[in-house]
């Protein structure tokens, strides 16, 4: 029996803000300045592959992604770790009859099916799949809310990919954090023809880390205070309201005027942060001509800390988005492979 190795595995979704989540009121703890609003991308497309694995036999923690062994003496993975041993653990105390697996090393195995680091939310699903493996394995009864708590410590955004469908990360404003996470606004099947074009710009690994970003954006600009203060709160609202009601083009004019706000607080900081360039600002004009021609918002562009385009638009405006961006963007050079995956919003929890 002490040979014995404990596995369990699962998969985790890619999730992209239309309210964004940018700055932190706590660093060590990952707490927001403000609260966000996602969509789950569907696991066909992108999603993080894990699987945990424990025996009396592993000398040492590790953790392997994407084939290469990768550094895990980080605070966030090991607040990940402590946080999901500490819950194991007291399961193990009040049933003697369970493996003591909180003392055994982990094995983690992680396989994304895109370009890591990329701007594509890869530590969302990085670290939400981390998180539901190990709580898999350890057969922990928290809910999709309590494992948010401990994901949201790895990479503040993985917090909402424990949840299909329409997401918030709610900042709360205890110091100890016990109230910053994430909850479920709507199901994917109340407003089943969301979908999402993923138009990749640059599949390089990104300039300046959303971590440092959002530490100059704190410390230096002006523009964020107003945004804190007043956007965001006014954006959450607006945007629960829009999905509640299936308000597409209030999701769209909330997403498109959020990503603008958030990508002007960079280029408010000194010195200024760009994500975006020439091939994003096209995939913006391509958005409006879309726009334009229907008479009414039928597409809505949304940027992360990174040159992607992620575009929203319902299935039945699909001949319309998906035509004007092969004709707009098809030999619009730095696409790679011209128009991008195209994605369903998730129907289920990871
Ligand atoms: O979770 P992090 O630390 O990688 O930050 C993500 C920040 C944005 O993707 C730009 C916005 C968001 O809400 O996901």
């Amino acid at each position: 029996a002490e040979t014995t190795v404990y596995r369990a595995g699962t998969t985790a979704p890619v999730n992209i803000a239309v309210v964004k989540y940018w700055g932190k009121r706590d660093a060590k703890l990952n707490l927001p300045t403000n609260s966000s609003i996602s969509v789950t991308l569907s696991q066909a497309d992108l999603r993080t592959l894990t699987t945990a694995s424990c025996s009396t036999t592993f000398t040492e923690d590790s953790l392997t992604l994407n084939g290469e062994l990768s550094d895990i003496s980080g605070a966030r993975t090991q607040a990940c770790f402590r946080e999901l041993r500490t819950r194991r653990a007291a399961l193990e105390a009040s049933d003697a009859s369970l493996p003591k697996l909180s003392t055994m090393s982990l094995k983690i195995v992680s396989e994304n099916n895109f370009p890591t680091a990329a701007g594509l939310a890869s530590s969302a699903a990085g670290f939400a799949a981390l998180v539901q493996a190990i709580a898999n394995l350890y057969e922990l009864h928290d809910s999709p809310s309590d494992l948010s708590l401990i994901a949201r410590q790895g990479s503040g955004s993985a917090c909402r990919s424990l949840f299909g469908g329409y997401v918030a990360w709610r900042m709360g404003d205890k110091a100890d954090g016990s109230d910053s996470k994430a909850d479920l606004v709507a199901e994917a099947s109340h407003w089943p023809s969301m979908r999402a074009l993923i138009l990749v710009a640059s599949a390089a690994k990104k300039g300046v880390s959303s971590t440092s970003g959002m530490q100059q954006t704190v410390a230096t600009s002006g523009l964020f205070k107003e945004r804190i203060e007043r956007i965001v709160p006014d954006n959450m609202v607006a945007m629960e309201d829009a999905i509640h009601n299936r308000n597409f083009e209030k999701f769209a004019e909330v997403s498109m005027r959020d990503s603008n706000s958030f990508h002007a607080c960079c280029a408010d900081t000194y010195p200024p942060i760009f994500y975006m360039n020439d091939v994003s600002r096209a995939a913006i004009r391509a958005v409006e001509s879309i726009n334009a021609k229907a008479g009414k918002a039928i597409a809505a562009y949304t940027f992360d800390a990174g040159p992607n385009c992620v575009v929203y638009y319902l299935e039945e405006n699909k001949d319309a988005v998906l035509g004007a961006f092969s004709e707009t963007l098809g030999s619009t050079s730095g696409w790679k492979g011209g128009v991008g995956s195209q994605s369903g919003v998730l129907d289920e929890t990871v």
